[in-house]
């Protein structure tokens, strides 16, 4: 990872003895994360586990983290305005790269509206260890399928802030994917993460 660095509380890296090469020697693949980003109710959190459950019957290292668990408990204390949007992505931008350091594939669901959150969490990373995928789906498909009846809420003014209705969101410019859900089955975009996987010589 970073060599022994000092900051400014004189906090010193340790360099541990095995590296992320010898975990990933271990788990037999590399490390990365596969970062869904897309409205509320877009599908991330349905492909996005349904990918994790391919790659794990073929042995690989995985975890799921999304958006809503993470809002439980490391980030519980944040609420939905554009700072702590922001201060939620980068924390779990920074959980993201010691799990990759430990070698694991990671997939997120996280709404994650803000470009410049999601260049700041890739910069955290090594070329090639975030593939960004767009679940592309457009708000009145993701409001009519509100399965969560959060949609309803936000028409109605007890959400505010609500990303594609009354908060901004900025779709990726050059993803590594797109999976545009209203067309695409969940199995069949799943199948298709695995593809990008594989061709980028993840696994
Ligand atoms: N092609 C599709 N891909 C993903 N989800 C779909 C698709 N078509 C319908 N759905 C449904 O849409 C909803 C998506 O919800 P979810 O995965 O929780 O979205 P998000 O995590 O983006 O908020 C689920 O109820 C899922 O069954
Ligand atoms: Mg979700």
């Amino acid at each position: 990872m970073t060599d022994k660095i000092s900051n400014n509380n004189n906090v010193t890296w340790f360099n541990g003895y095995v590296g992320r090469e010898d975990r990933e020697k271990l788990h037999g693949h590399n490390g990365a994360v596969i970062w869904f980003t897309g409205l509320s109710a877009s599908g991330k959190s349905t492909i996005a586990h349904l990918a994790e459950k391919e790659l794990h019957q073929r042995g690989v290292s995985t975890y799921v983290f999304d958006g809503d668990n993470v809002r439980h408990g490391l980030c519980s204390d944040l609420t939905f305005s554009r700072e702590d949007r922001i201060e939620n992505i980068r924390r779990i931008g920074e959980m993201i790269r010691l799990f990759v350091d430990g070698g694991m594939i990671v997939l997120t669901a996280f709404i994650s509206p803000f470009r410049e959150d999601r260049r700041k969490v890739r910069s955290l990373l090594q070329e090639g260890q975030f593939l960004e995928v767009y679940v592309e789906c457009p708000p009145e498909v993701c409001a009519a399928r509100d399965h969560k009846g959060i949609y309803a809420k936000a028409k109605a003014g007890e959400i505010k802030e609500f990303t594609g209705i009354s908060a901004p969101y900025e779709a990726p410019e050059n993803p590594d994917l797109v999976i545009r859900s209203f067309e695409e089955d969940a199995p069949k975009a799943a199948k298709r993460v695995i593809e990008l996987i594989e061709q980028r010589e993840l696994i």
